[in-house]
Order: structure tokens, then C-alpha cells, then sequence
């Protein structure tokens, strides 16, 4: 644990020029601070709670992998997360000889700029995935701007601006490439393994210095906010108004960013982003992967954590019904205790979890299912991209060597007032043979697992009537049934 004293600015690179504060307000974000206090307003303000994508700014901080630059949402970004990062707006942007960058040249030459609020934001959505793949294909291209809405809808202008950037120049050229060595020395020094310590009081900020810096911190401050990727907190004060000091900084713990697989379980860092954590669990666990790329986009994917999702204890939150289903395990610590409870009895009420003040999620571990497991998620949703949970179903489901079910484990999300088992559905399922008519006579069992509400989202009677098909549709699919899901336009 550190023992210097503790720094008081914000250290960080703004573009090409290193910036140093000392008054930073605990809920400021980085839009305001950009338009505001350094008038860029090249990063606009469109929705301020992460949908939009105008606000979208490069960050580039150095991971074990070396530096990497991310798009993240300006508007729900916290200036106090900043230390020793590198922010890269859209002025930042330019050619060789005073020309335009090739992103910006591609836009302007496929008509793809149509208005001054969202073309900042595709620009620097561009940027980032020309750097990353230069040559992307078409669904990469979606995927890389399912955080940007356009409200005229003419996407199409810009996806052919996208396909085309690579022949207009290589990333190899771009300063970020070019300078990335030295960029990244900056940020080395600028890491000087000090707590931050900004504000006096109920005003008051901190980033620990470590993940111990932090457990004693929280252990003595329980009533400080934690925020990791802030794409919940960002929320409670650009729309709800909410007063969220004194605030703890954890975004930057390297140590809370660990992955690591042993004797079967994944162990995933509380503060391992959804963007992180993709290519592993895609890998492992694929299922989890496609759930992944549908939640929010690529800005909210890069600062959203799985640690996030799961602490905020959200119904409709998507990562904790298939981590249920799976039977993950919880890693809770305050100060230098740690324990750990299984996921499902997390969540006990709404607005409540088996969470001590001063407590925090340190981890979540989860067992990879067995080969011959039959394992699915399906989230439905109004929209397909970028577009929070109606109800959301997992399945995790053994069978004996004669076919019947051996164990099964089933979890929703938006069918309660927290993240649920249906153990009635699962023990009409259990000893009887996977069959359609056991599954059939299963349905029943909804009724004493669920009273679902209705909401902007649903009624009642649709949550139920999905939740039960998502079953059926697990069935059909598990055992080689291919199932067509028409989507249909409300009338
Ligand atoms: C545009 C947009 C789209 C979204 N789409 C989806 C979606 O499709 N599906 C979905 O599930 N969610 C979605 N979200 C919600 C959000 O992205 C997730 O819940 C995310 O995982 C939250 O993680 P975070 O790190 O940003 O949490 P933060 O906002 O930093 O924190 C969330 C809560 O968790 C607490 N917390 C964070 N880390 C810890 C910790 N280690 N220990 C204890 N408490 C902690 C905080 O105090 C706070 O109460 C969306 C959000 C936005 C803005
Ligand atoms: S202003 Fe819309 S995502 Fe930030
Ligand atoms: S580009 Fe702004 S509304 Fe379409």
C-alpha cells in the first residue's frame, strides 16, 4: 500500500498538450470540461446519457498490452477517471499538409457528413476502428457504430465512408500511431502510484492508488459512490440530478481488470470492461459473447464493467441472469475480508443486495459449462442494438445418458423485481425426459416463479407469454430445431 502523500490534480494529455487540475468537481464530466472550460465544442452534447454517440472522444490508456485507445462517451465520462490517460477529441484530428484527415476525406467525399450534431461523433467512431482494422468488414462497420445514432437515418452514406477510409491513407501514418512510443512514456510518468485526493468533505474525490488503497478507503467511507465505468452514475447526474460525493475513482485498478481461467472457472475482475472481457469469454463461453455485443455500444462496451452491472443489482441488468445460470460465484471484500456468496442470493429485494457499507465486488467467478451442456441467453428488446432488456432468458441444462434432465438451471432478467430463478420451471424439468411435451407441461410452473409488471417496456402478459416461449425456443434449439424469429414493426 502507498504511503506517499497524496497528489491533488488531475493528471492528463488533452490532445497534444498535457493538462493538470486541481479544481475538479467530483460529478464533472469530461463533455463540460471540454466545451466549457477548454471551448472544444468540435464533442457535441446530443442525449448526455450515452445513447447518441456526438459526444464520442478517443481515450487512450496503457493496459498490459501496451497503450490502446478506446471511444468512450464524453457526457457520462468523469473528468476525476482522466489520470494519467490520453483524451483525443476531433480537433485533434488532421492530414498531412493542412489536408483533411482520411476519415474526414472519406465522409466529406461519400456525402457521409450530414449534420454538424452526429458527424463529430461517427468521425471519431471511424477513427477508432480505422486504427484497430483498417479494412473492416460490413458487420464490423454496424458493430463499431452501434453507439452512433444518426436521427435522419442515412446510415448508408456513412458506411460507405467507412468501407472506403483504408485507401485514403494508413493508420501507420496517424499521429497516434506514429507517436505512440512517446505518448505513452507521458503516461508512464504521469503514473506515480499516488491516491488522488481532490475536494474537502461531502465535495470530495479519490482515486486509490491500489485495489488495497481502495478496500481501506471504501471500509472507512461507506457512504462515498464507487464508480467504475460510470455508465450508470453518469446517468444519476446528467438526468436525474443526483448528488453522488464523495466519489471513488476505481476505472483506472489494474488490479480489478484481471482475467484469469483455472480448474474450469473464469475469474473476471470487477473491473473488467465489456470490451475486455469480449474475445475470452467469446472464446469460452460464446454465448456470452453475442449477449455482450448487445449491450449498449462501443463507447458504452469500452467503460461499461461486468462489476457495474452486477453491483448495481438492475432487474433488467443483462450480465446477471446467464452468470446465474451458469453458477457463478460472488468475490465480495471490505477492507482486507473477503467473501464469497453465490450470485443468485446477491440480489435480495429490489434496490437491494447482500452488500455490506463499505463492501465491494472484487470479482465474479464462473464455471464454464461442461461440453455436453445445452447453454443459451436470449434477450429481447424493442431494438435489436443499443437497446435495454425487455426480459432476458438463460438456460443451462444436463442431461443423464438416457436423456432425461439432470440438473437445470434457468435465470431471467425483467420478470421480478431483481435478477431470478425460475425453480419452479426447473423442477417440473428435472428427472422427466428432455422432451416437448415435458417442456409443455414445465410452462405451468411460470405462474409460481413470476409476477412480472408491466412497464413502458412490456405489459405484464407479454413478459410472460415471451418468457414462456423463450423455453419452447431453448428446447427447439438445443435439440437441433432451428427456430425463425420473424421481427415484426408495431402496427
Ligand atoms: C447507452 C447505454 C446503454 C446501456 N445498455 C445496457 C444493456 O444493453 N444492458 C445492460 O445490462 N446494461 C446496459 N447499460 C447499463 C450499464 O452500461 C451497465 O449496467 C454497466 O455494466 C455498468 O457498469 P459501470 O462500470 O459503468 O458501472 P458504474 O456506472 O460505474 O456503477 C454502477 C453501480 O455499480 C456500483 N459499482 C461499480 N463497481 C463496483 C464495485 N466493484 N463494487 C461495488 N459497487 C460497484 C456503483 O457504485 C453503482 O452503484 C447501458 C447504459 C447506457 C448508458
Ligand atoms: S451526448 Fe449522446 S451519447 Fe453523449
Ligand atoms: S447525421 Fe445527424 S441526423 Fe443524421
Amino acid at each position: 500500500m502507498t504511503t506517499a502523500k497524496p497528489r491533488d490534480s488531475i493528471r492528463f494529455l488533452l490532445n497534444g498538450q498535457q493538462v493538470d487540475l486541481r479544481d475538479v468537481a467530483p460529478d464533472e464530466t469530461l463533455l463540460d470540461f471540454l466545451r466549457l472550460r477548454r471551448s472544444l465544442r468540435g464533442t457535441k452534447e446530443g442525449c448526455a446519457e450515452g445513447d447518441c454517440g456526438a459526444c464520442t472522444v478517443l481515450v487512450g490508456r496503457l493496459t498490459a498490452a501496451g497503450l490502446v485507445y478506446e471511444g468512450v462517451n464524453a457526457c457520462i465520462r468523469f473528468l476525476g477517471s482522466l489520470d494519467a490517460t490520453h483524451v483525443v477529441t476531433v480537433e485533434h484530428l488532421k492530414g498531412t499538409d493542412g489536408r483533411l484527415h482520411p476519415v474526414q476525406q472519406a465522409m466529406v467525399d461519400f456525402h457521409g457528413s450530414q449534420c454538424g450534431f452526429c458527424t463529430p461523433g461517427f468521425v471519431m467512431s471511424l477513427y477508432a476502428l480505422w486504427m484497430e482494422t483498417p479494412a473492416p468488414s460490413d458487420q464490423r462497420i454496424e458493430k463499431a457504430l452501434q453507439g452512433n445514432l444518426c436521427r435522419c437515418t442515412g446510415y448508408e452514406p456513412i458506411v460507405k465512408a467507412a468501407r472506403a477510409i483504408a485507401s485514403y491513407g494508413s493508420p501507420d501514418a496517424d499521429p497516434l500511431r506514429a507517436e505512440r512510443e512517446s505518448v505513452a512514456q507521458k503516461l508512464k510518468e504521469l503514473c506515480d502510484g499516488r491516491r488522488i485526493e481532490i475536494g474537502e468533505g461531502g465535495r470530495r474525490l479519490t482515486v486509490p492508488a491500489s485495489v488495497d488503497d481502495f478496500a481501506k478507503h471504501y471500509a472507512a467511507n461507506p457512504n462515498a459512490t464507487v464508480v467504475a465505468g460510470s455508465t450508470d452514475v453518469g446517468l444519476w447526474v446528467t438526468k436525474f440530478m443526483r448528488e453522488i460525493s464523495p466519489v471513488i475513482f476505481v476505472g483506472g485498478l489494474g488490479e480489478l481488470k484481471t482475467i484469469s481461467e483455472s480448474r474450469g472457472n473464469v475469474t473476471i475482475g470487477a473491473g473488467v470492461s465489456y470490451s475486455e472481457a469480449f474475445d475470452f469469454l467469446s472464446e469460452r463461453i460464446p454465448q456470452l459473447g453475442q449477449l455482450i455485443d448487445r449491450i449498449g455500444g462501443e463507447q458504452v462496451r469500452n467503460m461499461g464493467t461486468i462489476g457495474g452491472n452486477i453491483a448495481n443489482g438492475s432487474p433488467i441488468g443483462d450480465m446477471p441472469p446467464p452468470l446465474i445460470a451458469l453458477g457463478s460465484t460472488l468475490v465480495l471484500r471490505k477492507g482486507n475480508k473477503r467473501r464469497r456468496v453465490p450470485l443468485e442470493t446477491f440480489f435480495v429485494a429490489y434496490g437491494k443486495q447482500d452488500r455490506e457499507p463499505g463492501e465491494f465486488v472484487e470479482s465474479v467467478e464462473i464455471p464454464l459449462p461442461p461440453a455436453d451442456a445445452k447453454f443459451a441467453v436470449y434477450k429481447i428488446s424493442k431494438r435489436r442494438d443499443e437497446d435495454i432488456t425487455t426480459t432476458l432468458g438463460a438456460f443451462h441444462v444436463t442431461l443423464t445418458g438416457d436423456g432425461s434432465v439432470a440438473t437445470a438451471r434457468i435465470a431471467y432478467g425483467g420478470m421480478a423485481a431483481t435478477p431470478k430463478r425460475a425453480s419452479a420451471v426447473e423442477a417440473a424439468l428435472i428427472g422427466k425426459p428432455w422432451t416437448e411435451a415435458t417442456v409443455d407441461a414445465a410452462l405451468d410452473a411460470y405462474e409460481k416463479d413470476f409476477t412480472p409488471l408491466s412497464d413502458m417496456r412490456a405489459s405484464a402478459a407479454y413478459r410472460m407469454l415471451a418468457g414462456r416461449n423463450l423455453l419452447r425456443r431453448f428446447y427447439l434449439e438445443s435439440s437441433g430445431h432451428p427456430v425463425v424469429t420473424v421481427a415484426r414493426n408495431a402496427a
